[in-house]
């Protein structure tokens, strides 16, 4: 597999905008396999049920029969979700520890469905060269792996595996909300999984992103956002957007 540098600088590369050469070296270092066993009972302690409710509150969108792609799938806590609603499912994740809990997971939950419906895929996603595009892309907690110079490189690279129609759904944290105060708490909140994750996985360090701007630099707009609180009642500082092509006709 061609290293993500490498394919940065190859003459066919999707982005017209080159990210910075710190930006691309360290998301060549980021690793989440250190993190595999203990990543989801981490996000269920910082977040109660928030990360799990944010993951999938835009899944309607998902018809049965869409190919549906999982970028950066993790441990796939919410790939069932999809597959319950007759999609066919490629999971892709650069780490094999998390594909492989992943795979582990569905297998225990839905062994029949398993070779009929879901194809893994152990691979950079700016790799990813499929057949076919796909109707529903979910980047779950995903972007924020990266760099704010390599943002737009993935994200136009998702856009490229769009078919016509598709959408784009994103699970994350929300960006700075409220007044002053509110927004330095929502901050000192975002860094413990910022320190944490930069120390064990490499992550990109970078404050929280707003996704709206760079979605639309991608020629996407934003058709449904919706704020999704910690735990119960807590603050919303977790939330779900669907995109789609600025073309697109569709509300
Ligand atoms: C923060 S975790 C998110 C996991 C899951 N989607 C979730 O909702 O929690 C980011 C995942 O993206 C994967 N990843 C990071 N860089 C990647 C890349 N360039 N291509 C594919 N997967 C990548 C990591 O291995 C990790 O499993």
């Amino acid at each position: 597999m061609k290293d993500l540098s490498e394919r940065l600088e190859s003459p066919n590369r999707i982005s017209s905008s080159l990210p910075s050469r710190d930006a691309v070296s360290a998301a060549a270092k980021t690793d989440y396999s250190r993190v595999a066993g203990i990543y989801e009972i981490l996000a269920r302690a910082y977040s109660g049920r928030g990360i799990q409710r944010s993951r999938t509150a835009l899944f309607s969108v998902i018809r049965p029969g869409d190919r549906v792609l999982f970028v950066g799938v993790g441990t796939g806590s919410d790939a069932q979700d999809a597959l319950e609603r007759g999609a066919t499912l490629t999971l892709l994740d650069r780490s094999a520890a998390m594909l492989n809990r992943c795979r582990s997971r569905l297998a225990a939950s839905a062994p029949r469905r398993t070779p009929v419906n879901l194809q893994f895929a152990h691979e950079n996603i700016l790799e990813h060269r499929p057949g076919k595009k796909y109707d529903v892309i979910v980047a779950n907690y995903f972007l924020n792996v990266f760099h704010p110079d390599l943002v737009p490189t993935v994200l136009t690279h998702l856009v490229a595996l769009l078919a016509p129609g598709g959408r784009l759904l994103i699970a994350d944290f929300a960006p700075p909300r409220g007044n002053c105060i509110q927004q330095f708490f929502q901050r000192v909140y975002y860094a413990a999984p910022l320190i944490t994750f930069w120390t064990a996985t490499r992550n990109a360090w970078h404050g929280l992103y707003d996704y709206a701007p760079m979605l639309e630099q991608a020629g996407l707009r934003i058709s449904q956002r919706t704020a999704i609180p910690i735990a119960t009642f807590g603050p919303l500082w977790f939330e779900s957007i669907c995109a789609c092509r600025l073309d697109d006709p569709s509300p």
